[in-house]
């Protein structure tokens, strides 16, 4: 190696230090602190072997046990989008209605027109919540599923589930297809009270892990229902994933090293307890709003999300210099999203961020702007 080479190759990894060096207040993936990080540095297993059915089976009693459920979890090869498709593809027939108020929403409705489905939407507005008085037997006949995003993470929006679960399953009998993807693990959700027949998330959200695996719980009723359903693909079947599911394993290769994370991150979350963590979780969302608040303005009128604020930005500073100055002093934020990409930027305070570590973003904020 020259000098010159050997000078820009140290000067590679420096700059990848001062990005590493960041702390995130994103969107997603966000902030996974050090230990979780250094779980995945294990030795490799094959996926097929002894031990890997161990890993797999301490994960799913693990998540059971947190999320309250004795319905059927599989692991998809990933991110969430596989979990939405999966859904829809695997057991959907013909025809889902989406409960849509925002650009997650309506990519999943996108993905079911693209999976050839009829998609109808019941919309509310960006920035509002769903209507659960908009949801009845006219309104829901004739659809196979009717598809919710919990936590609306372009918006900041979260919907109220209990409510649209409540009208879903005294109006129909169609299955109730929910992406928690941002708000699993920031919130307290009573699966036995919403009885979602698909409930899905992925790693890197308020698990505070890295992507790359999604996953899914699903009902009998769903994977009864899926066995009858025509061109369920490969790769994302739900019926086969389940099969290989009982015997502790998935169809194609996993992402091994983050699953020991996963089970590491796991046992860090029962440590601190699922209603601490939402509890935390609202905690970090009110200081974000109060600073929205006093410095511009929120995106949401109300409905408001644990776990990503969506900030009007009427500060006439365009997002790259937000951006650019917050990550000199040490931290990162996400852009707007969608439509909203030039008119608001967005605070994530998803998984293991602190109180004290919300202080000094909100306070490198209030420096920058
Ligand atoms: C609410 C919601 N749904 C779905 C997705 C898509 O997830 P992924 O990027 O893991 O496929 C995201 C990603 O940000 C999201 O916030």
């Amino acid at each position: 190696m020259t000098n010159m080479a050997r000078y820009n190759y140290r000067a590679a990894i420096a700059s990848t230090v001062i990005l590493l060096d960041k702390l995130l207040f994103t969107a997603g993936p966000v902030e996974v602190r050090r230990e979780v990080l250094e779980a995945m540095s294990r030795p490799m297993i094959t996926h097929r072997g002894k031990e890997y059915k161990q890993l797999h089976a301490s994960i799913v009693e693990k998540l059971r046990s947190l999320l309250g459920t004795d319905n059927c979890i599989l692991f998809l090869v990933s991110s969430a989008t596989g979990a939405m498709e999966a859904g829809v593809r695997s057991a959907v027939q013909k025809s889902i209605m989406h409960l849509t108020c925002g650009a997650f929403a309506e990519r999943w409705e996108e993905i079911s027109r693209a999976n050839g489905k009829f998609a109808a939407s019941i919309t509310a507005p960006w920035g509002e919540a769903i209507d659960p008085l908009k949801l009845d037997r006219k309104s829901l006949s004739g659809y196979e599923a009717v598809a919710v995003t919990h936590n609306e993470t372009s918006t900041g929006v979260m919907n109220p589930l209990e409510q649209i679960a409540d009208k879903v399953h005294e109006s129909t009998d169609a299955l109730l297809f929910v992406d928690a993807v941002t708000s699993a693990f920031a919130n307290r959700i009573d699966l036995s009270r919403i009885e979602p027949d698909l409930f899905l998330f992925g790693t890197q959200k308020a698990l505070a892990l890295p992507p790359g695996l999604a996953i899914a719980v699903v009902s009998d009723r769903l994977l009864e229902k899926a066995k009858n359903v025509a061109d369920r693909g490969k790769y994302l079947d739900l019926v086969e994933t389940k099969e290989f599911a009982d015997r502790n394993l998935v169809p194609s290769t996993p992402p091994v090293s983050l699953l020991y994370a996963l089970d590491f991150q796991l046992d860090r979350i029962s440590r601190e307890g699922l209603d601490n963590r939402a509890d935390r979780h609202a905690r970090l969302s009110g200081m974000a709003r109060d600073w929205a608040r006093k410095h511009l303005a929120l995106f949401p009128k109300d409905n408001y999300s644990n776990s990503v604020t969506c900030v009007r930005n009427s500060s006439g500073k365009p997002y790259s210099d937000i951006d650019a100055r917050l990550a000199d002093r040490g931290y990162q934020i996400s852009e707007g999203y969608g439509k909203l990409k030039e008119s608001t930027f967005r605070i994530g305070h998803m998984g293991d961020l602190t109180v004290k570590e919300m202080d000094g973003l909100l306070s490198a904020l209030s420096e920058v702007m």
